[in-house]
């Protein structure tokens, strides 16, 4: 998860690993979800300084403290289950609101051993019991069947399902809650909205033009052009998107509602696939792409008339995830009130790590349409911490400039 706080990548990602408004420069933490082999997955988040980026991130913070505030008379001498537990932070909430025991399961067994310490620091760790194991592999011997009143978790990334966490919940619900338990959060929405940014195309066009150089050292290089170009368009952009870059705001912007709690079969995330309509737009525009964010709803019953949310929205509080950016192949004219619709497909990957994204988006008054990738979700560019200069340029005095202007961060602040 972070401005002065977002959640990421270098120029791949897990999340965006700085968080904002609470006065936080960016941590240069890794970014979030870019490894092929989970053992890639499991050190991203063995590392501190990557788990130090969530806890930043006051918005996802305070969104699950309010989920557990709501919650309370629920958590009172209730068995929870905190599923990828990293430092133990939503575990150890749970055992500060009534908890009698919670579940604390942590597939990286470094950050295990780090949630183990701190609960007994807290003298916590009578309540929460961190079990070093991935869900999958946690067996009835560990944890009873239908034992468990409460699954929270946190285990979403760009696009939210990046990191292959909507299965784990289903699996886990279907092994180990008992009937009428709850499930944090029960909902989340995946949400698009047009753009047009004609430099942005410009931007990424020039991210490889290093390879067009015919005489780089002596060495002509643009043999290496069509695999540099055509790996630029299999990434995702992450960004910080202003509300007023878009098409049609967030709140008017249509979007799918993911029941996370229905489903008894992880195998129904396997592929994801939605139609949604666009409204009109507040402008004729030669449409460059789509933003996309989610949010995520803690919608149960106890939750009252103003559930807490979890939002990624361009606008809301910033949060470590930031928000995507998916180009069109080519851009796209429509009139401010063209019907426009966008055809989404997301699909697990085989190895079951992360998923590929494509998009159509179809203007029906003209008949024309273009296409989002097939791209990676795992696969990001994180621009928000692009910099103009790779290599700072130093002063007369040959010093070179704090990148964060002297906080000691690694990153440029992130201008929001
Ligand atoms: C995004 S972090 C959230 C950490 C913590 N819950 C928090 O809110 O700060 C997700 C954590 O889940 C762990 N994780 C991911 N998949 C898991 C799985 N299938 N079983 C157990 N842990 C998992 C990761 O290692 C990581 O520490």
């Amino acid at each position: 998860m972070l401005q002065s706080s977002l959640r990421i990548c270098g120029t791949s990602s897990l999340r965006t690993a700085v968080v904002l408004q609470s006065g936080i420069s960016g941590l240069g933490s890794d970014s979030r979800r870019s490894f092929s082999r989970i053992d890639g997955y499991n050190h991203y988040y063995g590392k501190l300084k990557n788990q130090e980026g969530m806890l930043r991130d006051a918005a996802r913070n305070e969104a699950y403290r309010a989920a557990f505030e709501a919650a309370r008379p629920r958590l009172q001498g209730a068995t929870v289950m905190d599923i990828g537990t990293g430092s133990g932070i939503l575990a150890f909430l749970a055992a500060q609101y009534g908890a009698k025991k919670v579940y604390a399961i942590e597939g990286s067994p470094e950050i295990a051993r780090v949630a183990s310490r701190l609960a007994r620091a807290n003298n916590l760790h009578h309540i929460v019991e961190i079990v070093p194991k991935h869900l999958e592999k946690v067996t009835f011997d560990d944890i009873p069947a239908g034992s468990v009143d409460i699954i929270v978790s946190e285990l979403f990334s760009h696009f939210l399902v990046g990191e292959i966490g909507l299965q784990v919940v289903t699996l886990a619900k279907q092994r180990f809650l008992r009937p009428g338990g709850l499930v944090l959060p029960e909902i989340a929405w995946l949400k698009l909205s047009p753009f047009e940014d004609p430099a942005l195309g410009a931007e990424l066009r020039a991210r490889h033009s290093f390879w067009e150089q015919t005489d780089f050292m002596g060495l002509d290089l643009t043999a290496a052009l069509p695999l540099a170009a055509e790996q630029q368009l299999k990434e995702i952009v992450l960004d910080i998107v202003q509300p007023e870059e878009l098409l049609i705001p967030p709140e008017q912007s249509p979007g799918e509602c993911l029941d996370l709690v229905g489903p008894d079969d992880p195998e129904v995330w396997r592929k994801i696939s939605f139609e949604l309509q666009f409204p009109d737009r507040t402008r004729d525009a030669t449409i460059d792409g789509l933003c996309g964010w989610w949010d995520a709803v803690f919608s149960g019953d106890c939750m009252g008339d103003k559930p807490p949310v979890l939002s990624t929205a361009p606008g809301a509080p910033p949060t470590v995830w930031a928000q995507c950016r998916f180009l069109l192949d080519r851009p796209l004219v429509a009139s401010a009130t063209a019907r426009l619709t966008v055809k989404c497909e997301l699909r697990a990957h085989v190895q079951r790590e992360s998923y590929s994204i494509q998009m159509e988006v179809r203007n029906h008054e003209s008949g024309k349409v273009a296409y989002v990738g097939p791209v990676e979700l795992s696969n990001c560019y994180a621009r928000h911490f692009a910099k103009p200069n790779a290599f700072p340029v130093v002063d007369k005095n040959g010093l070179a400039p704090a990148a964060d202007g002297g906080t000691g961060g690694h990153r440029a602040p992130l201008a929001l």
